[in-house]
């Protein structure tokens, strides 16, 4: 049984140890009450709704040793000293409002404090989901990761140096989506292996790593952008490939909406790339997105945190879509996005 009174012990989903704890570390006043929720939805945190007694509300964020997904999958939940140093470099290195202020971080009860994305707003994967493409979120999400990357590069030499570890990258996505992937999907392995090794090689910006409409919530015309824990500095190229999985796996899942998301796949790339154009990287970027966005699309079938909206034939068709794809290399993300349609 843990003990609520010890940090190590504490679990924010429950409401009186949440508050003997805040009242303890004197985040809150001492006969002050709170309004609590636990929200739904995460899968290696836990998180948690506060309202104060004077309106301000957070959400705190404690981070899970064990993910709570289908396979057992650990992560030190050390990381969430690196989502609290994601959250204050993006505030400075987004566009103006997408991200969530950090109140406090306690690294010893692994836990951190933000500001709560004020009501009412929607979760973007919902309305993805719901068929609900807009183009100015299209705009907005694309918008958002060029700001981030072309910032980063003009003070490459600090985020290299705050973002420079990569185990958590390592640990949450190389090997739980590749290496397993590829242990899954033989057909795949050397294409797979060989992205890893390149993967490991390309640093030149800083990575979110869980760049998903999932983690985006829609205040009427804008974005906020969620779940730091994954950033570091890095190939920028898995940020797309992995926000382009997003989309094709929906053009996939929704034949009605089909071509409005290979649209919004298209769209994505084209915004992204105008936006990055001049910077030293944005060349070389296409060859390696595609390579990531194929990745992905075959570790969300067959890696260890498969899609759950996808059912086991839209997960047989995907990956056989893929292999076959892997194996005739479409040149540019166009191409992809028509190619993978078609072949479904
Ligand atoms: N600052 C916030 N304001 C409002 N809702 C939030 C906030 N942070 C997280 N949430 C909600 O909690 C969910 C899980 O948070 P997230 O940071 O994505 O954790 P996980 O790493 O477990 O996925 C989000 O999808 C969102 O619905
Ligand atoms: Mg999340």
């Amino acid at each position: 049984m843990p003990d609520p009174d010890r940090p190590d012990g504490l679990d924010i989903e429950r409401p009186e140890a949440l508050v003997r704890y805040l009242r303890a570390a004197k985040r809150i006043a001492a006969d002050e009450r709170l309004e609590i929720r636990v929200l739904a939805g995460g899968v290696s945190n836990r998180t948690v709704w506060v309202r104060r007694a004077g309106g301000e509300a957070w959400v705190l964020k404690q981070a899970l040793a064990k993910l709570r997904v289908q396979a057992d999958w650990f992560s030190d939940p050390a990381r969430i000293h690196r989502e609290a140093e994601g959250l204050r470099w993006l505030e400075r290195l987004a566009p103006a409002g997408t991200i969530t202020p950090l109140v406090f971080e306690d690294p010893a009860a692994h836990l951190l404090a933000m500001a709560a994305v004020p009501k009412p707003h929607e979760n973007w994967k919902t309305m993805l989901l719901a068929g609900r493409v807009e183009n100015a979120h299209v705009d907005a999400f694309a918008g958002l990761l060029a700001t981030v990357q072309r910032r980063a590069h003009e003070r490459e030499r600090d985020v290299r140096a705050a973002f420079g570890d990569r185990s958590f990258f390592e640990s949450l996505r190389l090997e739980p989506y590749y290496t397993y992937a590829a242990q899954q999907v033989p057909e795949a392995a050397d294409f797979l292996h060989a992205l890893i090794e390149a993967t490991r090689k390309r640093t030149y910006t800083l990575v979110h790593g869980d760049y998903s409409p999932k983690n985006v919530l829609v205040r009427g015309p804008n974005l906020v952008l969620l779940d730091h824990e994954v950033i570091h500095f890095g190939d920028g190229a898995f940020d797309l490939g992995f926000a382009l999985t997003h989309f094709l796996s929906k053009a996939h899942h929704l034949p009605a909406h089909r071509g409005a998301f290979v649209r919004a796949a298209g769209r994505f790339w084209t915004n992204y790339r105008n936006a990055v154009e001049g910077l030293p990287f944005a060349g070389t970027i296409e060859p390696a997105a595609v390579r990531h966005t194929l990745g992905c699309l075959l570790a969300r079938v067959a890696g260890r945190s498969p899609l759950e909206y996808l059912a086991a034939d839209e997960r047989d068709r995907q990956r056989r879509a893929v292999v076959n794809l892997m194996r005739n290399k479409p040149p540019d993300i166009a191409t992809l996005a028509q190619r993978f349609a078609a072949d479904l």
